[in-house]
């Protein structure tokens, strides 16, 4: 079996939750104190053995900034080596080189499935992990590294799920399983953002997915869904007509960052974690309470 090592990380959304901030920003660089959403999703990856990814991007919204952000700067090099600032110096080259990384711009907002159809040449006969910037998640291991785990005993396509409130079921893909006693299960319904009295569950797909090359056979082909966009939960339902795929149920914290009340949990939390920042921020934190 080969390895799992390539990565799909769609970034072409306009991000209008958070608005005006995205109107000429991209909602991915959003920062995290000082680390812009997307270089936890990419690291996340990185530590679970991706090498190549594809951000699949589009012309609006300067999504060029996510280029410019893993890529080298030379300028910015020369200058903090001739300031002896030596920590930020190896932090910004390690980032220019954590993976190799390509580009490709989706045409139109089409929906989440055809932003993955666009990664069909890059992605060819392996299977591969698709990574939604949206959610960031927190653990011992990282999310698409248990999921990678997952794949390897079982070479199907899995999707990464967890428990969310009922009321919350639509706003996410719920999954229907077989059997719901151990964390990974094979699913036999997907849905696309249900209401919460049809809803097959309270198992819903968190932004990290492995899929095996068959979906794109089934993407080419997706006709419009929910909110009128091509829906990859609508490709992988028709894909399990022909194959199996899997719900894990994977561990960690998981925060909304589309959302600014997830966006400010994630700040305050991460801050509370963070050295040299954590003390002081909880004294102020505590003087709020
Ligand atoms: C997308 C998927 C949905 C998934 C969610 C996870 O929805 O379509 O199935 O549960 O991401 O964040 P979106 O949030 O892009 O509307």
């Amino acid at each position: 079996m080969k390895k799992i090592t390539k990565a799909v990380i769609p970034v072409a959304g306009f991000g209008t939750r958070f608005l005006p901030f995205t109107k000429a920003m991209p909602k991915e660089m959003l920062p995290i104190i000082d680390k812009p959403t997307i270089q936890y999703i990419v690291e996340e990856a990185v530590k679970s053995g991706i090498t190549d990814i594809l951000f699949v991007t589009a012309a609006h919204s300067n999504k060029r900034s996510i280029e410019d952000h893993f890529d080298t700067n030379l300028e910015l090099e020369m200058l903090l080596e001739k300031k002896g600032k030596e920590d930020f110096l190896k932090e910004i080259k390690e980032l220019s080189s954590l993976a190799n990384i390509q580009y490709i711009r989706q045409k139109e907002a089409k929906g989440l499935g055809d932003a993955i159809l666009c990664s069909k040449t890059f992605v060819g006969s392996d299977s591969f992990a698709v990574l939604l910037g949206d959610d960031v998640v927190v653990g011992d291991v990282p999310a698409i590294g248990q999921l990678i785990k997952a794949y390897e005993t079982k070479e199907s396509s899995i999707m990464g799920v967890q428990e969310v409130k009922k009321e919350d079921v639509n706003k996410y893909g719920i999954v229907s399983l077989d059997n719901c006693e151990g964390n990974l299960e094979k699913m036999n319904d997907f849905v696309e953002k249900p209401n919460a009295n049809d809803a097959p569950s309270n198992k819903a797909v968190l932004g990290r997915y492995i899929l095996t090359p068959t979906i794109f056979e089934y993407l080419k082909t997706q006709k419009e869904g929910t909110g009128n966009e091509i829906q990859l939960t609508d490709a992988v339902k028709r894909m399990m007509g022909k194959e199996d795929v899997y719900a894990f149920a994977f561990e960690g914290k998981r925060y909304d960052i589309g959302d600014k009340l997830g966006f400010l949990k994630a700040t305050v939390d991460f801050a509370l974690q963070r050295e040299g920042l954590k003390e002081d921020f909880r004294k102020f934190l505590e003087t709020k309470i």
